[in-house]
């Protein structure tokens, strides 16, 4: 799997409250049924160690983000969007494939998400990384009850991400995970 930097310049962090304004936007011109920004902060303000909050900005600016959990050799991706004024440019998969990289780098093998059964462009994409349907939810999502697919990445840990860059998390942020 070879993944390119979609720009020069574009940097994965980890987010801060102070980029929930632009992640809310996004969040809200993404989903039917938008997380709320608490949910955000709270998830911000708990320091988890086993939950990721990342975005990846283009000249400091927030345009897509994504938001999972590691607890052992499993993982979860609850939340991933990317701008829709910055799409189809290969900033959805390079941000994916990051924290696929960074899933990798914390022991976790097999990576669960759930999408929508119309969701074709995600699917899509998480298809290209080797996920697979593991089955079905139906009437998962409350606003249309609409089934969810249950994708499942089974073995992380034999993948080979050849990602076009050096690694983008910046350990020196002021996040203090205990991992670095
Ligand atoms: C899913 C999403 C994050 C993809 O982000 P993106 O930056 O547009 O994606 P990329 O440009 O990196 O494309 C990655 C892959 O997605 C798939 N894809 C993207 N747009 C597509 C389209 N219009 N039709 C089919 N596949 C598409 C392709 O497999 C593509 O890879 P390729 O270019 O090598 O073929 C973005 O569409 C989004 O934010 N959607 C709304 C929120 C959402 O659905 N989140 C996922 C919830 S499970």
């Amino acid at each position: 799997m070879k993944v390119k930097l979609p720009f020069a310049g574009a940097q994965i962090d980890y987010m801060q409250e102070s980029d929930l304004p632009e992640v809310m936007e996004i969040e809200q011109r993404s989903f039917s049924s938008p997380w709320a920004a608490a949910s955000f902060r709270e998830g911000l303000r708990q320091r988890n160690h086993h939950v990721y909050f990342l975005v990846i900005r283009h000249h400091q600016n927030p345009i897509g983000f994504i938001n999972f959990w590691v607890v052992e050799d499993d993982a979860h991706i609850a939340n991933f969007a990317v701008s829709p004024d910055y799409r189809n440019r290969g900033v959805g998969k390079y941000l994916f494939a990051q924290s696929l990289a960074y899933i990798q780098k914390l022991g976790g093998n097999r990576v669960f998400l759930e999408v929508r059964v119309s969701n074709i462009e995600a699917q899509h994409l998480y298809r290209q990384f080797g996920f697979r349907i593991l089955s079905i939810r139906e009437k998962y999502y409350v606003d249309n009850h609409e089934d969810a697919y249950v994708f499942r990445l089974s073995n992380l840990r034999a993948i080979d991400l050849c990602i076009d860059s050096a690694y983008h998390v910046d350990a020196e942020s002021n996040t203090d995970y205990s991992e670095f």
